[in-house]
């Protein structure tokens, strides 16, 4: 049993795990045209995670009874001058997703809705590991700064990223 306010404030939130899917897909492209092929797969694993993130959402409102209610995807930005611009963005939006979690989570709290609290411990784990690896990437490419062969080097490092499944998800693109 989930209450109307909970179903509704995770349908909301599932919205915005496809447009975080859609903000790095965009981001792949423009990695791409950038000359970063690295940091395009990168950015394309990361898509795959919140497509997945999505779907999770999409399956426990469904296991619930809830019909889910997709709302048009607002427009991604996809003009950026560098990947460090990139994932400097990258942060601020996992910061605003993670805070999110934490206000589902506190409502799932109040709520007594002890289910909902145990599906979401797994996104608030999830966003410490988002945040922190961002925040590396950040701080390798601030040493470096515009040394192409350094930009380069991290490219070649973001290229090695690798998409996993994980255990019990449901399927997604
Ligand atoms: Fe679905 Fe990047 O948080």
């Amino acid at each position: 049993m989930i209450s109307t306010q909970m179903s509704d404030a995770l349908n909301k939130h599932m919205n915005l795990e496809l447009y975080s899917a859609h903000l790095y897909l965009a981001m792949s492209s423009r990695a791409n045209d950038l000359g970063l092929k690295g940091a395009a797969n990168w950015f394309f694993v990361q898509y795959r995670e919140e497509m997945i993130h999505f779907m999770k959402f999409y399956s426990y409102l469904t296991d619930q009874g809830v019909v889910i209610s997709l709302q048009a995807s607002e427009a991604v930005p996809n003009e950026y001058n560098s990947l460090l611009e990139m994932m400097q963005k990258t942060l601020k939006h996992e910061q605003l997703i993670t805070s999110c979690i934490n206000e589902l989570s506190e409502q799932a709290v109040n709520e007594k809705d002890h289910a909902t609290r145990i599906f979401l411990q797994w996104f608030v784990t999830e966003q410490i590991e988002e945040e922190n690896n961002d925040r590396d990437l950040i701080a390798k490419l601030k040493l470096v700064g515009d040394n192409g062969h350094g930009i380069l080097m991290i490219d070649g490092e973001m290229g090695q990223r690798v998409f996993v499944l994980p255990v019990g998800s449901p399927l997604a693109v």
